[in-house]
C-alpha cells in the first residue's frame, strides 16, 4: 500500500459517520496522522469529541492539533448536523429550521476552513477537502423516492451548492500560498438496511454502473485530492457517483 500521506496531518470531521469510518481507516493505511473528530465520542476507534458547530469547539480543535502536532496538512468536512426535522417537504419547513441547518453545515464549513486556513498560509501548504454532493450541482430527482413518500430536503441543495463554490473562491484566494482546495461530490451511498429498497432500485437504474457507491469508494478519491498525486488539482468538484451527472 503507498503511503501517499506519510506523516500528514490531517483534521477529519464527522469520523464516526458512514463515510467518515472508512475515510479513517484509507487515511490511515496512506500513512496519515489522523485527528479524527466527531460530535460522539469513539475512544475505541480513536475519535475525538468536538462539536463542529460550536466556534469555541472548531478553536479548540485547531489549539489541539497545533499542541500535538505543530502542523496541519489537510483538512475533510465530513460532518453532517442536522436539525430533527431534516428531510420534511417543502411546504411545511419552517423558516427557523432552515436557517439552523444552513448555519451549521454551511457557515461552520466556512469557519473550519477559515481557522485550519490561517494555519496553512503560515505553512505555505496544504489541501482541503469539502463534501459537496450530485443534489449541489443538478436538480433533484424526486421519482425515486415517491414510492415510500420519502424526499431530499430543500436545504441540502442550497448548502451542497454553496459549498461547492465557496471551495472554488477558497482554492483562488488561497492559491498563491501553495495550497489547494477541492470539492467531492459523492452520488448514493448504500447504507445497510437504512434505505428503502425501491429507492436503492430506483437509484440503481439511474446510475450508470446499475448501482449505488460504497464508502470506501469515497474514501480513497479524498486520500488522492489530499495527496501531492493531486498537486495541480485545485478548486475542482469531483463527481464520485457512478455516472449519475453524467447523463
Ligand atoms: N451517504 C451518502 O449517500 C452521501 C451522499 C452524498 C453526500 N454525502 C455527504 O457526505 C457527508 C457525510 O455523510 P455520511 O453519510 O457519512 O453521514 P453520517 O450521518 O453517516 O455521518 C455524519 C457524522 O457527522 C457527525 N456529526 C453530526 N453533527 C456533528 C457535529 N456537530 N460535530 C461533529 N460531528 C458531527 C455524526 O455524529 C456522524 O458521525 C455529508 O456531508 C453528506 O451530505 C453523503
Amino acid at each position: 500500500m503507498s503511503k501517499r500521506l506519510k506523516d500528514k496531518v490531517i483534521i477529519l470531521t464527522g469520523a464516526k459517520g458512514l463515510l467518515g469510518k472508512e475515510t479513517q481507516v484509507s487515511l490511515k493505511k496512506s500513512g496519515a496522522k489522523v485527528v479524527a473528530v466527531d460530535i460522539f465520542e469513539d475512544e475505541m476507534n480513536n475519535i475525538l469529541t468536538f462539536d463542529v458547530t460550536k466556534e469555541k469547539e472548531i478553536d479548540k480543535l485547531i489549539s489541539f492539533t497545533m499542541n500535538e502536532y505543530g502542523r496541519i496538512d489537510g483538512l475533510v468536512n465530513l460532518a453532517y448536523p442536522r436539525t430533527e426535522d431534516w428531510g420534511e417537504r417543502f411546504e411545511n419547513i419552517k423558516l427557523s429550521s432552515w436557517r439552523e441547518n444552513i448555519d451549521m453545515q454551511l457557515n461552520m464549513v466556512f469557519y473550519v476552513c477559515q481557522k485550519v486556513l490561517e494555519i496553512m498560509k503560515t505553512q505555505q501548504s496544504g489541501s482541503i477537502v469539502n463534501i459537496g454532493s450530485i443534489y449541489g450541482v443538478v436538480g433533484n430527482d424526486f421519482s425515486i423516492y415517491e414510492d415510500y413518500d420519502g424526499t431530499s430536503p430543500a436545504a441540502y441543495s442550497a448548502i451542497k451548492g454553496g459549498i461547492i463554490n465557496f471551495t472554488r473562491y477558497l482554492a483562488s484566494y488561497y492559491g498563491k500560498f501553495n495550497i489547494r482546495v477541492n470539492s467531492l461530490s459523492p452520488g448514493g451511498i448504500l447504507y445497510e438496511n437504512q434505505q428503502h429498497p425501491s429507492f436503492i432500485e430506483k437509484y440503481s437504474k439511474k446510475s450508470l454502473l446499475g448501482r449505488l457507491g460504497r464508502p470506501e469508494e469515497i474514501a480513497w478519491p479524498t486520500v488522492f485530492l489530499l495527496s501531492e498525486e493531486a498537486s495541480f488539482i485545485t478548486g475542482h468538484n469531483l463527481m464520485v457517483d457512478g455516472g449519475w451527472t453524467a447523463i
